[in-house]
């Protein structure tokens, strides 16, 4: 009976679900639960429920039943005569229908948390009737097709004489027969329903479990739409389910209705230790174990979850530690013990992929993912709300995926799944990608520059690159002002940066100026401005450079570059460039600074280029007239120098400069 209703709900609740359902080892207990066909649910503390993402998250990761503390109650959903409040109950339904739970109704017609417009209110008989139906149908009747079960009566039963309590209110309005009317009024408002009859200390034998017993069996017998009775379980460690409770969940079988532990909780005396929470576990392993040898069992509910909000300490002095997850929401032995009986005979499904990695393109996410050990396959599942439920969007015979067909800009959530003959692991983490069209994007870091004349400047350019485009980029620059010029380092880039350096000379336009950056590739062109401000001052960082002719005889030429700097130099880079006039040809190169500098020359046919680099990560001190020396041999003629030219580009105090300049 409960397999077969099981199913059913979990198909109509969300279909992917059936795909968790497969074996798993420690898995989550709505995983194993939902695979043997048992509802495991916990009631939702409204409080922590909107404000702690910890238990809205635990709930929806262990459970595939929910039902409300206190929302549902009477009290809290009719707060005036002809008003409801149906705003935490909504959200509650929301949430378990967004995650594939089932929803259990607590309650409809009990003596407790009813309003006092009701209890101090002088209604005749046929009024409170009335109130009755209109609340059962407005309640009952907006939650049609959603609600798995109602607790339609709640503790009706007299523990000393097993007969209907006659100090309730509904009892005095109305009589014995406000039972049968309210499940009269409960099937017609939702005659897919099932409905429950539920209380406490009638779970075994005794005179309150037979009171409950003859209750429910006379409503059976009158053809009462009754479909279940709910055993609160509020128990005091240490408990054992015994053969009492066997016997008592098989009678009732045999009246056609199943059952449903739906508020279990085991209350420790306090202070709880190591050995009572050993107790404990056997107590939750216990229920599990009966729930589901009991083929008319349903669901398995504890009065919440987690020991940080649970209402024994409050109720019960001295009692406390009485769920599954301790103050800080870690499973406790009992949880464990659960878990383990759930999970008994499901056979070892594969580990949960790790790894999961999503990479955006055009349309569509590609997704890799460490291969589990015994997977034969995998379930890739998306969504595209945080957290799911998920959708199962493909199966992968190996660790790795291409989602296609995908809507640019919409972000999506993935997980995968590792599947084998035993069944299928849990989800793993999740990851997220948005598709984009294939492009790119620029940005400058720092956005605007302000330079010296004589100086330089560099920004960053970022190139954003989206929906898989990897095409080179390559740059060009709009809007320098005069005396400005700009480089790229690199040029062109497949990568995520260049580097843009404007200098100005020493007579450059001053003033601000906005450069367009453009980058062309894959067909597309994008640009970002950058900002330029040239200012007159002609700073050179504190260095003086000074060209100077040491010899300029018919058949030798020396050309110096002379350096002072009252700063540090973090890079020095000097190019000097001597015209081959007639029979002239280099001859020699030196510096006075040592082997901190690299030089080198090359020759063409109209020129000699010396060059001298400081090697990277050196530093070169404040000094007078370093000497940088070009040298060239003639052939009868003095050299004529006013056409040779010098470059120093140097870096002090994070800034760079170049100083151009001719002999
Ligand atoms: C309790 C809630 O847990 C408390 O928050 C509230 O103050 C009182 O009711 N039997 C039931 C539940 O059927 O509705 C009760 O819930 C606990 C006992």
């Amino acid at each position: 009976m409960r397999r077969a209703r099981a199913g059913l709900i979990i198909v109509a609740v969300c279909s992917v679900f059936l795909l968790a359902a497969r074996a798993v080892v420690a898995a989550p207990l709505r995983t194993s639960a939902t695979a043997k066909g048992l509802f495991v649910g916990a009631a939702v503390n409204m409080t922590p429920f909107r404000n702690e993402a910890i238990y809205s998250d635990t709930l929806r990761r262990e459970l595939n039943l929910l039902v409300a503390e206190n929302a549902f109650k009477f009290d809290a959903l009719h707060p005036a005569q002809t008003t409801f409040n149906f705003t935490d109950a909504d959200a509650l339904v929301a949430f378990a229908q967004a995650n594939g739970m089932a929803i259990r109704g607590h309650t409809l017609v009990w003596s407790n948390q009813i309003p006092s417009w009701l209890t101090s209110g002088s209604f005749t008989r046929d009024q409170v009737i009335a109130i009755l139906r209109d609340h059962i149908m407005t309640v009952v009747g907006r939650y049609r097709g959603k609600i798995l079960a109602w607790d339609v009566v709640n503790e009706a039963i007299d523990g000393n004489t097993g007969q209907l309590r006659t100090d309730t209110f509904w009892f005095q309005k109305i009589g014995p027969e406000y039972v049968a009317m309210a499940f009269q009024f409960a099937h017609e408002a939702d005659p897919g329903a099932i409905l429950y009859y539920n209380d406490f200390e009638a779970e075994g034998s005794g005179t309150k479990s037979d009171g409950v017993f003859n209750l429910v069996s006379g409503l059976v017998n009158q053809g009462a739409p009754i479909g279940g009775v709910g055993w609160q379980m509020h128990k005091v460690n240490p408990f054992r389910i015994t053969a009492a409770n066997h016997t008592n969940a098989q009678r009732l079988a045999a009246l056609g209705l199943e059952i449903s532990i739906t508020e279990m909780d085991v209350r420790i005396p306090l202070p709880s230790d190591a050995q009572k929470l050993q107790d404990q576990a056997l107590a939750y392993s216990d229920a599990v174990t009966f729930c589901l040898d009991e083929p008319n069992c349903a669901a398995l509910v504890s009065w919440g979850f987690t020991d940080k909000f649970s209402w024994v300490p409050g109720t019960f002095n001295g009692f406390g530690d009485a769920l599954m997850f301790d103050m800080s929401y870690q499973p406790k032995p009992a949880y464990t013990a659960m878990q383990t009986v759930l999970e008994a005979g499901l056979g070892n499904a594969p580990p949960v992929p790790t790894g999961l990695q999503a990479t955006a393109g055009s349309g569509q996410v590609q997704l890799t993912w460490n291969a589990s050990a015994g997977a034969t396959s995998y379930n890739v599942k998306r969504t595209t709300t945080s957290g799911g439920p998920y959708t199962t969007v493909g199966s992968s015979t190996t660790a790795a995926f291409t989602n296609t067909g995908l809507t640019n800009g919409t972000t999506l959530f993935f997980v995968v799944s590792a599947v084998n003959a035993s069944g299928e692991s849990a989800n793993s983490t999740q990851v997220s990608a948005t598709p984009q069209a294939a492009g790119f994007s620029l940005s400058a870091t720092p956005a605007s520059l302000t330079i010296n004349r004589g100086a330089c400047g560099t920004s960053t350019i970022g190139i954003t690159r989206t929906g898989g485009f990897t095409a080179g980029v390559a740059f060009t620059v709009g809007g320098l002002p005069s005396g400005v010029t700009a480089s790229f380092n690199p040029g062109t880039t497949t990568g995520a940066t260049t580097l843009v350096t404007a200098c100005a000379s020493a007579t450059a336009a001053v003033g601000a100026a906005t450069l367009t950056v453009s980058g062309t590739g894959g067909g597309l062109t994008q640009t970002t401005p950058v900002g330029l401000t040239v200012t007159s001052t002609a700073d050179t960082g504190g260095v003086t450079v000074t060209p100077t002719l040491a010899a300029n005889g018919p058949w030798f030429n020396e050309q110096q570059v002379r350096v002072t700097s009252t700063a540090n130099l973090t890079a020095l880079s000097i190019t000097i460039v001597i015209q081959r006039t007639a029979g002239v040809s280099f001859s020699g190169q030196y510096n006075t600074v040592g082997g901190q500098i690299a030089q080198s020359n090359t020759s063409t046919a109209g020129a000699v280029t010396y060059q001298f680099t400081l090697a990277a990560g050196q530093t070169l001190g404040p000094a007078s007239d370093r000497v940088f020396a070009a040298q060239t041999s003639g052939s009868g003629t003095a050299h004529p120098t006013s056409g040779d030219t010098y470059t120093v580009t140097y870096t002090t105090g994070g800034q760079s400069f170049v100083q151009p300049g001719h002999f």
